[in-house]
Order: C-alpha cells, then sequence, then structure tokens
C-alpha cells in the first residue's frame, strides 16, 4: 500500500457554533444534542442529465428538465443558508453529469479528506475532482482511497462511530480504510435493495447519536446491528423510503427532507425536530435527494 496521506499546510476554520433552542413540549428519545452551523460543499447542477442508467431510478430514455433540477437545488441551497449553514461551491464539469451529487466526492471528518474511487467508470473523474478542491483549499491531510468507495454516500458519520454501507457501490476493505485514516470506529452495513444502493438513501443520522432509517433496504444481521446500536430510531415506512425520505439533512433540530415523505415527516416532528421540506423530484430522476447533493465538512 502506497503512502498516499501527506502533509500539507492550511489554515483550518473552526464552524461557529449557535445555541440549541429550548425543546417545545414533551422531549422524545430522538431528538436533542446541539445545534452547530454546518459548512457544505455543493456542485450547481449547470451539467445535471440522466444520460446512462447506474443504479434503478435512471431513465435515461425519460430523462431529465436540467432547468428544474437547479432551480430545486437552488432552494436547498438557499434551506441551509437561511438556517445558517455555511455553503461552499464546487465548480462542475462538463461530461460529469451526476457530479451535483456531492456527498459521493468524499469523506471528510476532522479534517482529513478521504476521496472517493467510483464503481462505475462514468463518475471515475468525480473523484479526483473533489480531492482536487481540497487540496487547492489548503486541507491539510488528504488521501487517495486505495478500495472503491463512494464517499459520504456510504460512510455517515456519528459521534461515536461511522456508520459504512456495503453492497452496491462501496467495497468493505475501504471500511477498514476509512478507521484506519479516521481513527474512529467504523461499523459496516449491509444494502440489500437496488433501490437504496447508498447507505444514504435507507439511514440518516438525526444528530451525534440517533438515525432513522428504513430496515427493509438492509440484510438481517444488519437490521439487528441498527437495532442494538439504535433501540430509538425513528422507523421509516416503505412510502417515505421510495420517495428518498431518508436521504435527508439534519443538524439536530432542523431536518431538511425531501416534501413528499409525510409519514416520517410527522415522525420527525413527533420527535422534536424541526421539518424543513424541500421540493426534489427532478434530481430523484438521478436517484438523488438533498443529502446527495450536499458533501459535509467536518473540522
Ligand atoms: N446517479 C447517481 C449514482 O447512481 C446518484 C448518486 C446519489 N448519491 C447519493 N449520495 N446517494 O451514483
Amino acid at each position: 500500500m502506497l503512502g498516499r496521506e501527506r502533509a500539507r499546510p492550511g489554515p483550518s476554520a473552526a464552524p461557529g457554533v449557535r445555541p440549541a433552542p429550548a425543546a417545545a413540549g414533551v422531549p422524545l428519545p430522538a431528538a436533542g444534542g446541539s445545534t452547530a452551523a454546518r459548512h457544505f460543499l455543493m456542485c450547481p447542477p449547470e451539467h445535471f442529465a440522466v444520460e446512462y442508467r447506474i443504479n434503478p431510478w435512471m431513465d435515461p430514455v425519460a430523462g431529465a428538465d436540467r432547468e428544474v433540477a437547479i432551480r430545486q437545488w437552488e432552494g436547498l441551497r438557499s434551506a441551509y443558508e437561511a438556517l445558517g449553514h455555511r455553503v461552499s461551491l464546487i465548480d462542475p464539469v462538463e461530461g460529469l453529469p451526476d457530479m451535483v451529487f456531492a456527498a459521493n466526492g468524499a469523506l471528510v471528518v476532522d479534517g482529513r479528506v478521504y476521496g472517493a474511487r467510483f464503481t462505475h467508470a462514468e463518475r471515475a473523474a468525480e473523484g479526483p475532482a473533489y480531492l482536487d478542491w481540497f487540496v487547492r483549499n489548503g486541507y491539510e491531510r488528504v488521501r487517495e482511497a486505495d478500495f472503491t468507495n463512494e464517499g459520504e454516500g456510504d460512510f455517515l458519520t456519528l459521534d461515536h462511530v461511522v456508520l459504512a454501507g456495503t453492497g452496491f457501490r462501496t467495497d468493505v476493505a475501504a471500511h477498514s480504510e476509512v478507521q484506519e485514516f479516521l481513527g474512529r470506529p467504523v461499523v459496516t452495513l449491509r444494502l440489500v435493495d437496488p433501490r437504496f444502493y447508498h447507505l444514504d438513501t435507507a439511514l440518516f443520522p438525526l444528530n451525534g447519536h440517533n438515525v432513522a432509517y428504513f430496515p427493509g433496504a438492509f440484510s438481517p444481521g444488519s437490521q439487528e446491528v441498527l437495532r442494538r446500536l439504535f433501540p430509538h430510531a425513528v422507523i421509516a415506512g416503505e412510502d417515505d423510503a421510495a420517495v428518498l425520505g431518508l436521504n435527508a439533512v439534519s443538524d439536530g433540530t432542523h431536518v431538511v427532507i425531501n416534501e413528499e415523505a409525510a409519514g416520517l415527516r410527522s415522525a420527525l416532528e413527533r420527535g422534536g425536530f424541526e421539518v424543513v421540506p424541500i421540493e426534489f423530484s427532478e434530481l430523484r430522476k438521478a436517484g438523488g435527494g438533498p443529502k446527495c447533493c450536499t458533501l459535509e465538512i467536518r473540522g
């Protein structure tokens, strides 16, 4: 294995912390934690299109309307900014129609950047493009992956554990590569339903210690692991999963979520979360939701 991690000088900006609002009503187990301002990397869908099929949502014959996608993506970006989060942008590259799905570009924790290595040739050039953004922006610890992985699409970071998906895209060998690189425990979860080909299509962290998920997307053993780790999880039904309702972004207080996920929205509200519904039907034609378009930069 090559020593690919390289030290680089550069500033690392600590995100400002905002106090969490007082809980309203009876607190339920799902809510809690503090709301800190997040730093997100997004890629404008200037070259977005559905022109190949690498997941069951994509229909190149039906295609997608780029203008609508741009409008919906701008809505997501504005929602983050209105919540006080910081959004950085990476330049879209012509010929990479899925580059809008920034979550797949890398995994960034404690300022350490683990690069993506895509499963499909159609997206291969996105890995170096995202890594290059981090290098140019002064990130100190950048690692090119030895193993196939699709960044935050399959790695979701909580306070004490990183949840890692496998089965469709990310190689299980990348899970241990990440554990060594980040020095954080990584728990492997096996995905079994092709509609939910990335972990972030079936599960999202509500805060640093709890999650929402659709059990049917996981193998029996992984469902058991999730029950043990998260006895107070918000369990989503198939209807909500089928509109990519679990491809949501929570800051611990607010949950930015596809507006069509009605059942999940109510469950989150009952759990004390503030729901921020987003219209995102056009990006879904490529198999993506709000979280797919969002790469969180931690530290
Ligand atoms: N068309 C893209 C693909 O199949 C969608 C990626 C969605 N990203 C995500 N984080 N789930 O790779």
